[in-house]
């Protein structure tokens, strides 16, 4: 039976932090994934470090995109001193934020794995941002890093080297469920705003997926969320750093979700996993449910990601 998630943000809420330090799912062991090529955006930290870490230790190939050559560096370093097989690893450099780097990003993956294609995208890098700011294409940098960088790296993908059966993981997070809209155009000023961004961005990637679904049905599609994770994600500070401390989940265990949808068989594809109750139905209320605004969300982030791809094809020409 699966659980049932009422659109009841507050006590949806509730039930992210209950329970979940208690109930973490780990992800089996096998099957192996040797022979198999992943892609992991945010690798860099948190529960993306986590993912390709296990991915690595199933035996994949894993693509890094990040945004720093830097922090990839050190990354493959501390892997590799960590015992992984760093040679199994193709660092890229992939700021979502900027659509010009996402299309170097996507011309540079697709050439180097023209004859292997990608089996599995985790789509999982993510800010919430803390002051306002603004992609060079002038978008909201929440919706620009979450939602649209994902959008045109996978498009990109999807017309090159990315498996036509692929497993997609898209990481929301159930804090989403506060949201009906999400746009490019989101205008805030204080902390608060920049957590209303995220969680709009959220329910941008959960409409994103579940379109991505239904118009590539020989895709694997899950969305995620990996619990509450004590992670560098959101704001400092003191009262963050004792929550961090006593309710939410280290990295390891926040990668578990991602890692049963990359890996597990029989899993139902196009459905929404959760850390703590795994396959979960939602119901007609919830926002994320909403295939009409999803529709036209699809249809704007298209517009806007060929728009910034115009845009580089045109930088690319007057540079040459
Ligand atoms: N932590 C939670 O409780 C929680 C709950 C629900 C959902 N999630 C989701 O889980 C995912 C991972 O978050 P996390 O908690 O692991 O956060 P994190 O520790 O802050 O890691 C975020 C990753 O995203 C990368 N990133 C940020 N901006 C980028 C950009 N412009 N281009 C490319 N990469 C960029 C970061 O790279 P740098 O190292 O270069 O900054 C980092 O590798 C996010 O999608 C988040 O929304 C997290």
């Amino acid at each position: 039976m699966l659980t049932r998630l009422e659109a009841r943000p507050v006590r949806r809420m509730l039930g992210c932090y209950s329970g979940q330090k208690e109930s973490v799912r780990m992800c089996p062991d096998l099957p192996l994934l040797e022979g198999k090529t992943a892609l992991v955006t945010g690798p860099t930290s948190g529960i993306g470090r986590e993912t390709v870490a296990g991915l690595l230790a199933r035996g994949a190939h894993v693509v890094l995109a990040g945004r720093s050559c830097k922090k990839l560096r050190a990354l493959i370093k501390g892997l590799g001193e960590d015992g992984y097989d760093a040679d199994r690893l193709t660092p890229v450099i992939c700021d979502l934020a900027d659509l010009d780097s996402v299309a170097l990003a996507v011309q540079e993956i697709n050439k180097i794995f023209r004859r292997k294609p990608l089996d599995i995208l985790v789509e999982n890098a993510g800010i919430m941002p803390t002051k306002y700011d603004e992609t060079p294409q002038g978008h909201e940098i929440s919706f620009g890093t979450n939602v649209l960088g994902h959008f045109a790296l996978r498009a990109g993908l999807l017309r090159g080297c990315l498996s036509e059966k692929a497993r997609v993981i898209v990481l929301t997070g159930d804090i989403y469920v506060f949201s009906q809209s999400c746009s490019a155009d989101f205008r805030w000023r204080t902390p608060l705003g920049g957590i209303k961004a995220y969680h709009r961005s959220k329910l941008g990637n959960f409409w994103v997926a579940r379109e991505l679904q239904r118009r590539y049905p020989r895709l694997n599609v899950f969305i995620v969320h990996p619990g509450v994770v004590a992670t560098n994600l959101g704001l400092g500070g003191a009262v963050s750093r004792a929550m961090k401390q006593h309710l939410l989940i280290d990295p390891v265990a926040g990668a578990q979700t991602s890692l049963i949808c990359a890996t597990q068989p029989d899993l139902a594809h196009g459905s929404y996993y959760h850390n703590v109750h795994g396959e979960v139905e939602l119901t007609n209320a919830d926002p994320a449910m909403n295939d009409w605004e999803a529709r036209q969300f699809w249809n704007a982030c298209a517009r806007l990601s060929e728009r910034g791809e115009a845009a580089q094809i045109s930088t690319l020409r007057r540079a040459s």
